[in-house]
Order: C-alpha cells, then sequence, then structure tokens
C-alpha cells in the first residue's frame, strides 16, 4: 500500500471542503482546507479520481493514475455556478459502435472509420436540437476496444463542446478478452486482467461519479465478465461507498451499459437512486421499479433491434423531478404534407380522407387489431406519459372509446378471444386480460423475471388459452381468469446473445398450428411446443434471428425466414424442412402475408415480393422509397419495410419506412398509386369492409373510404 495525499483546490488555490476523492474502491472526503489522504496498492488500484461537486467543473482531469510510491496528487477545479441549476437536460445516447476496420456484420450492415466522423456529426446535431448541458454515453463506445478505435470515439467527441461522460461497454474490452482466450458469449468472469486497459489508456476511469444540478450521477460498469474477480469486488465496493457519502435527500442517478438486474435494482433502492439508465440491447424500454425509473434508448448512429429510429434519450430535470423524451434523430426533414386522398386506380377512382384521430404515443410496429367495428391499438410510450397500453377507436367515426393503462409499453398487437377478452403482454413481461367492450382490466398476470423481460410477441389464442412470451419462455393462460396452464423456460446456445433471457427485440410471433405453438427462438431455430403441456414437441435449427417476420403457415407449411436471403418450410408435424431457398432478394423478410397459392414478403431492403408455390417462383417485387428515419437494426440511410402487405380489393397495400402507401395491383405488381405521410408507416393498415385506416407509426391514424 501506497500513502497518497492531496489538496482538491479552486482556481484561486483554495481548498474546497467536502469532496469525495476515491481509489476506486474505498471513499473519502476532503476537510475543511480541501485536504484528503487515501491508501492505494499499485497495480490494483488504477486511479484516484476525484467526484466533482456541482459547484464546480474540472480544470485538467477528474482522475490521475495511481503512482508506484507515496506521492502528492492535487487536483484543480474552476468555479462553476451554473452547474448547481437545478434546472438542467441531460442527453443520454448509446451503443456508437466506433469502428475504424471496415467490417460487414451479420446485421446485413457495413461499419467503418466513417463512423467517427457520422458521430461527430450526430452529436452536433444532438446539440441543437436538445440543448443538452451534459451528455452520458452509456458504453459500447466502440466496436472491439482497440486503442484506434477507442482514440476514434476520443477524437470524435473531441469537437463536442457539451461536456460528455462516457461509460464502459463489453463491446469496449472485445479485443482484450479475445487476447485472453475469452469468449464474449460466455459470460465467464476473467482469470487474468480485467478487459479495462485500452479504454483506462485513452478515456480514465470505467467507473466514476460526479454532481450536477443537486444531483449525484453515477457512471457504473456492470459488464462483470469482463473484470477479474478482485476488480469486480472493489467496483461493487466503491458504488456502496459512494452512495453511502451522499447527503440525505439527495438523489442520485446511475447508468451503465447493460440492463441493470432487479437485484442490483433493489440494492440502489436503499440509496435514493431515482433514475437507472443502460444501454447494451439497441432497444428502447423504461418501467418503474419500485420508486426507480429504469430506461434505455436505441443507439444514436443507427437504427434499433426494435425498429426504433436512431436517436438519443433526453432528461429535463427540474426542481421536482424529470421528464423524458426520446428523440429520434434524422438526416432528413421529414414531409410535411397531410393526405387527404388515396387514389386506388381505374375504375374505382379515390378513397376520400373521412376521419383523423391521433392517439398520445406511437402504435409503432403493432398493427391494429379489428374487433366488431372497433380497432384494438398497441401503444408504446418510451417517455413514461402513462399512454403505454390498449386502445379502441371507432372505426366508423374516428373516436376513441378507451384506454386500458398497462404497465409499460405494449409492443406489438393484442390478441381477442371470441369471447370479447383480449390479452395484450407488455415490454416488461406483464401479460394483461381486458374486456374489449370497455377496456377494464381483468386480470393480470407476470411472467417469470418480471420487469426483466422483453417481449415484442403478440399473443397467440385458440380454445380459450392464450399463449405468450418471448425468447426466455413462453406460457400459457386462461383466457378468462388469467390463471397459468404451463410455463416453460426456454433458451437459445451460448453465442446467439442472452441465451437464457429474451434481450434484443423479438417480434416474430408465436402461431398456433393445431395442438403446437410454433415460436421462432433467434439463435435457436423454430421451436414447436405441445399446447396441452408446454412440452417441446420438435425443434429444427435455423440460422433465424430477432428482427424476423413472424412464421406463418402457407400451403399446409410453416414458413419462415431462415439464413441471410433464405426462406424455409417446415412440416408442422415434425419441423422437417420440405423446402429452403434465396428466394428473397433480400437480406431477411419482415412480414409475410399469405393468400391461396400466393405469398406476399415484406423485406428489410424495402421491398415486397410475390412468390408462388414451390418451387418458389417470384411473380413480382416492388420497391419502397428512401426511409424517413432510421428504424432499421445497425443500418441508416437505407430503404426499410416493417409493415405487413395487406389486401384492398384487387389491390396490395404496401407500406414503407419512406412513410407511403403504395398501392399495387395483386396480380401483377403494377403501380397504381403512392401516397405520401408525414411519417414512416410500419405496421399494416387495417381494412374494414370498404374503408382502409392507415397509422403512422407516432400514432396518428387516416381512414379513407369512398
Ligand atoms: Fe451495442
Amino acid at each position: 500500500m501506497i500513502q497518497i495525499t492531496g489538496i482538491v483546490a479552486n482556481e484561486s488555490g483554495e481548498g474546497i471542503a467536502n469532496v469525495l476523492v476515491s481509489n476506486g474502491e474505498r471513499v473519502v472526503r476532503t476537510d475543511a482546507a480541501g485536504r484528503y489522504e487515501i491508501e492505494a496498492e499499485p497495480g490494483v488500484h488504477s486511479f484516484v479520481t476525484v467526484s466533482v461537486p456541482d459547484t464546480h467543473r474540472i480544470r485538467e482531469n477528474f482522475y490521475r493514475r495511481v503512482p508506484e510510491t507515496d506521492a502528492a496528487l492535487d487536483f484543480a477545479l474552476q468555479s462553476a455556478p451554473e452547474r448547481s441549476n437545478k434546472k438542467f437536460t441531460m442527453a443520454q445516447i448509446t451503443d456508437t459502435h466506433v469502428r475504424t476496420e471496415p467490417y460487414y456484420r451479420p446485421q446485413g450492415a457495413w461499419l467503418g472509420p466513417e463512423t467517427g466522423p457520422r458521430l461527430t456529426n450526430d452529436l452536433k446535431q444532438l446539440e441543437q436540437e436538445s440543448g443538452a448541458d451534459l451528455v452520458v454515453a452509456t458504453g459500447d463506445l466502440t466496436d472491439i476496444g482497440t486503442m484506434d478505435e477507442l482514440k476514434l470515439f476520443r477524437d470524435s467527441i473531441a469537437p463536442i463542446e457539451t461536456p460528455m461522460y462516457p461509460v464502459y461497454g463489453g463491446h469496449d474490452g472485445h479485443v482484450e478478452l479475445e487476447a485472453q482466450g475469452g469468449d464474449r458469449n460466455k459470460y465467464e468472469y476473467v482469470e487474468g486482467v480485467s478487459c479495462i486497459q485500452n479504454y483506462q489508456e485513452v478515456l480514465g476511469p470505467v467507473y466514476y461519479s460526479f454532481d450536477w444540478g443537486g444531483r449525484h450521477f453515477i457512471a457504473f460498469s456492470k459488464e462483470d465478465s469482463y473484470f477479474s474477480k478482485g476488480d469486480i469486488a472493489r467496483k461493487d465496493r466503491w458504488v456502496i461507498e459512494d452512495l453511502s457519502a451522499q447527503p440525505e435527500g439527495r438523489e442520485s442517478v446511475l447508468y451503465m451499459h447493460t440492463p441493470p438486474p432487479v437485484e442490483f435494482l433493489d440494492l440502489l433502492g436503499q440509496y435514493n437512486v431515482t433514475l437507472v439508465l443502460f444501454g447494451h440491447t439497441h432497444c428502447a424500454k423504461v418501467f418503474k421499479y419500485n420508486n426507480m425509473v429504469v430506461g434505455g434508448p436505441t443507439p444514436l448512429c443507427f437504427g434499433g433491434y426494435d425498429g426504433n429510429s436512431r436517436g438519443f434519450r433526453v432528461v429535463r430535470f427540474t426542481e421536482d423531478g424529470f421528464k423524458f423524451d426520446l428523440v429520434q434523430q434524422s438526416a432528413r426533414a421529414l414531409p410535411t404534407e397531410r393526405p387527404i386522398e388515396v387514389p386506388v386506380g381505374d375504375p374505382d377512382g379515390v378513397l376520400k380522407l373521412l376521419w383523423e384521430h391521433e392517439l398520445p404515443a406511437p402504435t409503432h410496429r403493432a398493427a391494429p387489431v379489428l374487433h366488431g367495428h372497433d380497432l384494438i391499438y398497441s401503444v408504446t410510450d418510451d417517455n413514461l406519459r402513462g399512454h403505454a397500453g390498449v386502445y379502441s377507436v371507432d372505426s366508423t367515426s374516428g373516436q376513441r372509446n378507451w384506454h386500458a393503462e398497462t404497465d409499460s409499453s405494449v409492443k406489438n398487437s393484442v390478441a381477442v378471444d371470441k369471447s370479447g377478452v383480449g390479452v395484450a403482454t407488455s415490454i416488461a413481461g406483464r401479460v394483461h386480460g381486458f374486456d374489449t367492450e370497455s377496456g377494464r382490466m381483468i386480470w393480470e398476470h407476470d411472467l417469470p423475471r418480471y420487469p426483466g423481460r422483453w417481449i415484442y410477441t403478440k399473443p397467440a389464442i385458440a380454445d380459450g388459452v392464450a399463449y405468450t412470451g418471448g425468447k426466455a419462455g413462453y406460457g400459457a393462460y386462461d383466457v378468462a381468469t388469467g390463471e397459468q396452464r404451463w410455463y416453460t423456460t426456454l433458451y437459445t446456445p451460448i453465442g446467439s446473445g442472452d441465451p437464457a433471457g429474451d434481450l434484443w427485440g423479438a417480434f416474430p410471433s408465436p402461431l398456433v398450428v393445431s395442438n403446437l405453438l410454433i415460436t421462432l427462438l433467434a439463435g435457436r431455430g423454430i421451436v414447436a411446443l405441445d399446447r396441452a403441456s408446454g412440452e417441446i414437441a420438435w425443434e429444427t435449427p435455423l440460422e433465424v434471428t430477432h428482427y424476423y417476420a413472424s412464421p406463418v403457415m402457407a400451403d399446409g407449411l410453416i414458413v419462415s425466414g431462415a439464413d441471410f436471403g433464405q426462406l424455409a418450410a417446415l412440416d408442422p408435424e415434425t419441423g422437417a424442412v420440405a423446402w429452403q431457398g434465396d428466394v428473397l432478394d433480400a437480406q431477411y423478410p419482415t412480414q409475410v402475408l399469405v393468400e391461396g397459392e400466393r405469398m406476399y414478403v415484406a423485406t428489410n431492403q424495402g421491398r415486397v415480393r410475390c412468390l408462388g408455390k414451390y418451387p418458389r417462383e417470384a411473380f413480382w417485387s416492388f420497391q419502397a422509397g428512401d426511409d424517413l428515419l432510421d428504424m432499421n437494426p445497425f443500418r441508416r440511410e437505407v430503404r426499410s419495410m416493417w409493415a405487413a402487405p395487406v389486401r384492398y380489393g384487387d389491390l396490395l397495400a404496401a407500406s414503407g419506412v419512406d412513410g407511403k402507401l403504395h398501392m399495387l395491383n395483386a396480380e401483377t405488381g403494377a403501380h397504381v398509386s403512392s401516397t405520401q405521410f408525414p411519417a414512416p408507416i410500419s405496421a399494416a393498415p387495417a381494412v374494414i369492409d370498404e374503408r382502409l385506416v392507415v397509422a403512422t407509426w407516432d400514432g396518428r391514424l387516416w381512414a379513407f373510404g369512398s
């Protein structure tokens, strides 16, 4: 052990009392003269850090390397009274994955050196859009954590005037883990050196704290599989000491890379932590847990796995609390024109605008479900304004019937039983049974590991039983009472990402085929569960992943995306592959509509492709235009399509992230019309009688008819 002493002083050289100083394990406080004293073990403790109070800012650095021998380490601060203003704005960015060597990601996107200048541009735009006083970056700053990448990140944020507070994510330690024989998919502890040496060299400590506007902020690393056991113990001790050192009544904000496990939230709940922010999953999610708000945004520089646009989160703090906004960032200006008619060709002419309705938050990829004359919409509220849940809208008048609030966003459609009970599953994993007439909640059931679930699927209902879940497991629930019939825990192979959980948005929904529940498990394949027992009846390995289309029945076979560019058809009795082929002319299907002998496949590359029966000839293809928002995983400025095509008379209505409703001749693919909407259309429109109800992703509805 060595002894480190020093003074934390202001610009006039006067010591500042009561400043927290740490060696990354223990936390001490400066005395009335601004002096501190702390022990450290060279080679074990890396840095001495100062938790900068909200009356000051740093003049040089808030951290110094732990020296080899006893030393005096002084810290120079500058008065910054404006930082104690309780009204201030913070922006959170995440998962920038800055990359120096060009690399083709399996998600179908190139990353390379252009990620650096792009980050600078996106941050400059963020500064203008948010007016943020500070920016936190929640890890995976780089793609593999080489020195070059970390320097590219550092240099790319250097032109940004707003103070930036980054934190480490697993990708930032990737090459170091590999060099030690580790595997980032195995989630094992590193017995050697923590994989943070490059990061520390370029960006400094991987965990630290500071104050701003009367609040305490903690940048924390909980990527435990990248740390040695000793370092895990030290950082876990530090976070408790740091929180314990906060004065009574001060609220803390903690941000980290991975979503916090419930046990960690329980711990933080003992220390007046009110907000926990994370990244990692490339998906937006927000939920409340005890007195905490917990949430994460999509990446800044490319689309999320959940089809959410690239962007950032803004947190506006005031005296009494804070407000959230998830901001979509786009290089393009959204069109301002509003649609007034949809041309449907001769002899039918034109559908006129009948009504408009605005839901208070996005519906995004949840297509409406028709029940009688009502349309039931699922709404996602990642700003936590009380809008999450299910809405019923009268399809004739456009009037809202009711709103049934859920605990967190409902990311996919509801399912409705013939008894009139609807079932909606929230992203955090609460299953809600509601009355479709009144919106009254009848029952609720939490899936195992609630609220740590990531449910993006639509429930399936058959014979009075609702089946719902995600990659980590499915359950069967009595539609009338919510009583659980069975729950089956599922796993995906090591290497598939979160093998025991369902992190990452997975929209492929389960499908009932006679006595089986057909599920698509990312990284594993198609798995059929026995509907009576929940046991696995058969499974077929396929290279499927989370942003694929839901499996559908076509021509007596289960059709699903397979390897990139492929579709496969499986025998529902046995799971045997009847055929498989490169028929997509795209990376993967996002939605499939089956009608008789034909399949209309929407793809991530913005095309609808009309396919026939085996040997799967393609009849026609239609290409939509440029995306209005960057809603495609890992990509930006591309063309994509999330919405399923729907049939309207002789026509096929295809909707794109280009914000256009494309009316096509279903037989020939001939283009009839394209109507521009002011935002992307990311879920299928509804067809009721002769009317067509289109929703843009943000929850605005337009009904057209003669
Ligand atoms: Fe990431």
